[in-house]
């Protein structure tokens, strides 16, 4: 018989450049390809990115001491799915965990033909020598390589596949079988001409303090507004719809909120509760961070305000316009804008010359119907260099009061728990002297010190100010940030606009739901849809579908509503995403309530949460790439009889149900309805 398949040229050297690792001259000769040479960036992991020739945190790879070249770094759990179209011969490579980890993690390695397996790595440990691997994969048709996470959570398992390389015949190419990215498809209808009041129905105020609420309602303008019951300290600006006042004594008062227009009138219950708890409902608005970093300035806030409003969004209940960091003078920066002195003499802390008119930045955006957030951290440097409040506690909070702020985010940067014993020494200074040898943040008092002491000079103030901890989940903040008032506290590190970090933080919130509830939420990040980008602003990197799932999981985890993205190019799917008013009632719903995880099959999950109406909001995702058919049963539910579904992103009843509901969802994305005992 003929010899088929002829090597004609073995290179030992490999390209740096080129995916051809040894060519041939005869079409059905081998060709050997570096799987480095494919673009990895949408590959599915637990974490990060997966990379060419890189670690998953952009190193170049080194496994127990050896240099690697080539390769693709990953992070568990992770997944790369190949097709071959059978025209594979042998694929070779080693495996192991990268050192960057500094002796943390465990990976076990798998690889699977047309879904058996053909190798796995065992466990593997920091430190272990990469595990050697050459297979025969002839005839196969896909592939899959895994890096699964040891036994102990996938924290820190950072996964490479080094000299990883396919002999393929029939001039075959290994593919990515990754499907294309959908259509932006716009689900939800436009809000109608005649009026809808939005927005939270359950308010919280302290005694005392001046009470700002802005009815937020869709609809044609002029449109007027007026309320029964409303208690007397508060008035009502008929065409703002802006109620104002204070309220002396505590208790609950029912409103009945009214907007009319030409079209017609809309009627809505409204309760305030006034009392030491505020934030009710989780905090909607914007945060300047995820879109400008250390690049905002006050003309950026002032023009993120006026597209709150020329949006509409403020309509369907976005409230805060939140400074991050940066406002602040800068410890070291060769950028005059951010020099200056950094605080007065008698101790107060002063904005750079980017905000040197703070007092009127916060008017200005009160004069837009909207609240305004600041930003600080328990150390004496903020995470990004500036001024922190260490020592100027209430102060600082003095000053918040003093300019007219309603929301504080309180960092963790460059705090260290044992500043807690040297508070009083007079001969340390933190800004000079931050270096107290301590490792980790979740010492379970002192850990925790610093959120209470800004709590306590927060609640001194006279005015309400919304308090939200970002430590990123340490020493399980879920359990005792309420203790130290937090109105929300932040659950993970930061996310960023891929579906491996928004997925996996979102998910990852199952088992918190019990510790949500009104006035305290966890908060899994903020919102990466529109242009984000941390100082250069893109196109967010989620799929249209991956932004459904962000905005329902967000929404069904009552989780604070921040939008990261370029107010002022919002384009109409983002608007869409953010406007769906029985969306945002989902996340505003007055029990507060956190969704929890009903059912998980694999990468199908269902997601539900109680309503106050006495229905349920329940989510539908599909967390792998093809679409799927996700089912909820009523048992899992525990409800039972006839039910009325309605999908909420296209604001459609589907009709009544007995037993279960079922849906087509597509890749990685959801159907979000809500479940009701039908009339
Ligand atoms: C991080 C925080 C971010 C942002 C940043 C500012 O610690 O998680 O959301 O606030 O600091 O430097």
């Amino acid at each position: 018989m003929k010899h088929l398949f002829k090597k004609v040229l073995v290179c030992t050297i490999c390209f740096s450049l080129g995916s051809v690792f040894a060519a041939s001259q005869d079409t059905a000769s081998e060709e050997t390809i570096w799987l480095s040479s494919l673009d990895v960036s949408r590959v599915e992991q637990g974490w990060g990115q997966a990379r060419s020739n890189r670690s998953v945190d952009n190193r170049r790879m080194m496994i127990a001491g050896q240099r690697y070249q080539n390769g693709i770094g990953t992070h568990a759990n992770s997944s790369i799915p190949l097709l071959l179209d059978g025209n594979g011969v042998e694929l070779s490579g080693r495996a192991g965990l990268d050192d960057e980890t500094r002796n943390r993690g465990s990976v076990v390695f798998q690889i699977t033909a047309d879904g058996k397996e053909i190798w796995t790595s065992g466990l593997m440990r920091p430190g272990d020598a990469a595990k050697e691997f050459t297979l025969d994969v002839k005839g196969v048709k896909a592939l899959t390589l895994l890096a699964l996470d040891g036994g102990d959570g996938f924290d820190y398992d950072h996964a490479d596949w080094v000299d990883l390389k396919i002999t393929m015949i029939n001039n075959g190419k290994p593919k990515l079988d990754i499907p294309p990215i959908e259509d932006a498809v716009i689900l939800t209808p436009k809000p109608a001409a005649s009026p809808r009041i939005n927005g939270a129905k359950v308010f919280g105020v302290r005694p005392g303090s001046p009470f700002l609420f802005r009815i937020a309602a869709t609809g044609d303008r002029p449109m007027t507004f007026s309320a029964d019951g409303l208690p007397s300290g508060l008035t009502l600006d008929s065409e703002t719809g802006q109620i104002t006042g204070k309220l002396e004594k505590a208790g609950e008062y029912k409103v009945m909120l009214h907007a009319k227009n030409a079209l017609g009138r809309a009627d809505r219950e409204f309760r305030i509760i006034c009392g030491s708890q505020i934030g009710l409902t989780p905090a909607m608005g914007w945060n300047s961070w995820n879109c400008f970093a250390s690049a905002v300035t006050a003309e950026s806030i002032k023009a993120a305000a006026d597209a709150m409003v020329k949006s509409g969004l403020i309509d369907h209940g976005w409230t805060y316009i939140n400074i991050d960091d940066f406002w602040q003078v800068h410890r070291d920066s060769k950028d005059p804008t951010l020099q200056g002195p950094k605080r007065s003499p008698d101790g107060r802390i002063l904005p750079n010359p980017r905000f040197a008119d703070m007092k009127g930045l916060v008017d200005y955006v009160h004069g837009k119907g909207l609240k305004i957030g600041i930003y600080s951290v328990p150390g004496p440097w903020t995470c990004g260099g500036c001024v922190g409040s260490f020592g100027h506690e209430l102060q600082d909070a003095q000053q918040y009061a003093e300019w007219g702020f309603d929301y504080l985010k309180y960092d963790w940067c460059s705090y260290n728990p044992a500043f807690e014993d040297r508070r009083d020494d007079k001969d340390w200074n933190p800004y000079t002297s931050p270096n107290i040898q301590y490792s980790g943040g979740d010492h379970p008092i002192k850990g925790r010190a610093p959120f209470k002491r800004m709590h306590e000079a927060l609640a001194q103030q006279p005015r309400d100010i919304i308090y939200s901890l970002c430590q990123y989940g340490m020493g399980n903040v879920w359990e005792w940030g309420t203790e130290v008032g937090g109105n929300s506290w932040r659950t993970t590190q930061d996310i960023n606009d891929s579906w491996n970090s928004m997925s996996g933080i979102g998910f990852r919130q199952a088992g918190l739901e019990k510790h949500a509830g009104p006035g305290h939420f966890n908060d899994p990040d903020m919102l990466v849809v529109g242009h984000v980008g941390w100082g250069n602003p893109k196109p967010t990197k989620l799929t249209p579908n991956e932004q459904y799932t962000h905005i329902s999981l967000w929404s069904l985890l009552a989780s604070p509503l921040l939008i990261g993205c370029d107010m002022t190019k919002l384009d109409e799917f983002t608007l869409n995403l953010l406007t769906n008013d029985e969306v945002i009632e989902v996340n505003q719903d007055p029990l507060g309530r956190q969704a929890g995880r009903i059912t998980q099959e694999g990468t199908r999950e269902v997601w539900a949460k109680q309503m106050e109406d006495g229905s349920m909001a329940v989510g539908l995702f599909n967390r792998s790439q093809r679409e799927q058919t996700v089912t909820i049963t009523w048992s899992d539910l525990e409800i039972t009889g006839q039910q009325s579904v309605r999908d909420l992103w296209r604001q459609k009843d589907l009709g009544k149900f007995t037993g279960q509901f079922q849906a087509q969802v597509g890749r990685h994305g959801v159907v979000l309805v809500k479940i009701a005992p039908a009339k």
